[in-house]
């Protein structure tokens, strides 16, 4: 203890606040800023979800600093996009030099760090489940998820795929007939093979009504039974086929509020789709690169993915950039030629090179060990404020993915109202930490849109844990 409280206060020290008007090259005011926005740009993004959107000047490590230079601990971290921490100095340098060296290239011409990159996740993925693979890169998590459709469409020839309640797999066309809410589709018509979707083992709000220390994992017997029943639409007993071509999945469910499945769900999944004959397509998008502690969240779960999705934190928010990783039967040349997919930007050098360096920081570092402490930790905290808080109903993680539900008095029905507000109340801006204001930045999640998650980079030091806990505090005081 005696350590960490030394680490609290030198880490505490250095909140300095910073002088940004080195860095703002445009004198533009927060309120010119909105006139401009309101007349010229659409709303048709994310960033009008809220009525005043927050301006942001400037970041460093794990904290955002507004207009009055204030520091915001950020435990959302651009979705997960920047696990090793704001202007990673590594990171960074490598991107500088890349800049000054080959920043730009045709897509159809070869160069180093494409090649490297490929061969970094390839073996990663050899160490850890033995299979021989390839890489193949798009330009963000959507655009790779639709490659991903078209290898498993490409291999079985089947259109149809299965997703779970509560998935969020992207918003392209195809991307968002595996994500689960229908607002996604609704404006747009009729455009590709909805999938079909199956309940996420949400055992908190199990939607069998079953508790998992007995259901015996009755949510996937009832998938099984879905497959031994001729007369479901998913299969064919006399001629053994299937119409489903694969199973996406998150591993740990992302936007539907950092659900963790219990231990051995994915293991019974995959009988059910090995004895059927359906691809398992592991989405790590969200909670890959060392968010769970592992590289990719499937490890823990001891199951073998036929293909992975990735993106976000692969150049940790330098760059928009995803790939996907196949096992040879169905990604080599023969059966995935070239054409097959490609995009003008897909093998950017700059992406490449930040998610080389981003490869190579996890592989000399200690992260599993050090996310696993770190989210124990992290964990234990939220779960002395469960204790002292009416409205918090759950918390859970793995590593440091975590999840706080906010509930009403009755200390179970979803409460909504209760998470906006104790987001927006984060974003003022006035909360006081160490005698010094602050806010705290936190993201929004989950199935009846009551569940903070909490995304802090892997970075985050046992003092900002800390803070965040304090903080987090200091929000359910104020607003209960
Ligand atoms: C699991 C998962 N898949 C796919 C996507 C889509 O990625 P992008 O927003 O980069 O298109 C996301 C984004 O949040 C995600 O969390």
């Amino acid at each position: 203890m005696a350590v960490l409280e030394k680490e609290l206060i030198t880490k505490l020290n250095k909140i300095n606040k910073k002088d940004i008007t080195d860095t703002s090259k445009i004198e533009i005011s927060d309120e010119e800023l909105a006139n401009i926005d309101k007349e010229y740009c659409t709303y048709g993004d994310k960033i009008h979800s809220e009525p005043n959107p927050k301006v942001f000047r400037d970041c460093n490590g794990v904290f955002m600093y507004d207009s009055e230079n204030i520091p915001f601990l950020d435990l959302e971290m651009w979705f997960a996009s920047c696990n090793l921490g704001y202007k990673n100095k590594r990171i960074r340098d490598a991107v500088v030099n890349q800049i000054d060296t080959l920043p730009q290239i045709s897509s159809h011409f070869q160069y180093d760090y494409k090649v490297l990159l490929s061969e970094k996740i390839a073996k990663a993925n050899i160490e850890r489940f033995g299979i021989k693979g390839r890489v193949h890169f798009n330009v963000g998590g959507s655009q790779v998820i639709e490659d991903a459709i078209k290898l498993v469409k490409n291999y079985t020839h089947k259109n149809r795929m299965f997703s779970f309640y509560g998935a969020f797999h992207g918003r392209t066309l195809g991307a968002s007939c595996l994500t689960a809410g229908y607002r996604y589709r609704k404006p747009f018509g009729h455009f590709s093979e909805e999938a079909h979707f199956v309940p996420y083992p949400y055992c908190y709000r199990c939607p069998y009504g079953k508790h998992c220390e007995s259901c015996n994992y009755y949510c996937v017997q009832q998938l099984r039974r879905e497959f031994e029943d001729n007369c479901t639409g998913i299969y064919d007993h006399s001629s053994k086929e299937c119409a489903m071509g694969a199973f996406f999945v998150e591993p740990v469910q992302g936007s539907g509020g950092y659900i963790v499945p219990p231990k051995e769900y994915f293991k019974e999944l995959k009988k059910v789709l090995d004895d059927f004959g359906v691809l398992l397509v592991d989405d790590e998008i969200q909670m890959g690169f060392y968010r769970t502690g592992k590289l990719w969240a499937i490890e823990h779960y001891n199951v073998k993915p036929d293909i992975i999705t990735f993106g976000k934190s692969l150049t940790n928010g330098l760059n928009p950039l995803g790939g996907m990783w196949a096992k040879e039967e169905l990604i080599n040349p023969e059966i995935w030629p070239s054409g097959r997919t490609h995009s003008t930007f897909c093998n950017n050098p700059i992406g490449m090179r930040a998610g080389y360096e981003v490869m190579s920081t996890f592989e000399e570092g200690n992260f599993e060990e050090e996310v696993a402490n770190k989210g124990k930790y992290f964990l234990n905290g939220l779960k002395d404020l469960e204790k002292r808080h009416k409205r918090i109903g759950n918390v859970d993680g793995l590593g440091l993915a975590l999840r706080i539900e906010c509930v009403t008095e009755d200390g179970y029905t979803p409460d909504a109202e209760l998470l906006n507000k104790i987001v927006s109340e984060g974003l003022k801006g006035d909360l006081i930490y160490n005698g010094e204001k602050c806010g705290l930045i936190l993201n929004k999640g989950s199935h009846y849109n009551n569940t903070i998650t909490l995304v802090p980079a892997v970075t985050i030091s046992y003092a900002e844990i800390d803070m965040a806990i304090e903080l987090i505090d200091q929000l359910f005081t104020r607003v209960s």
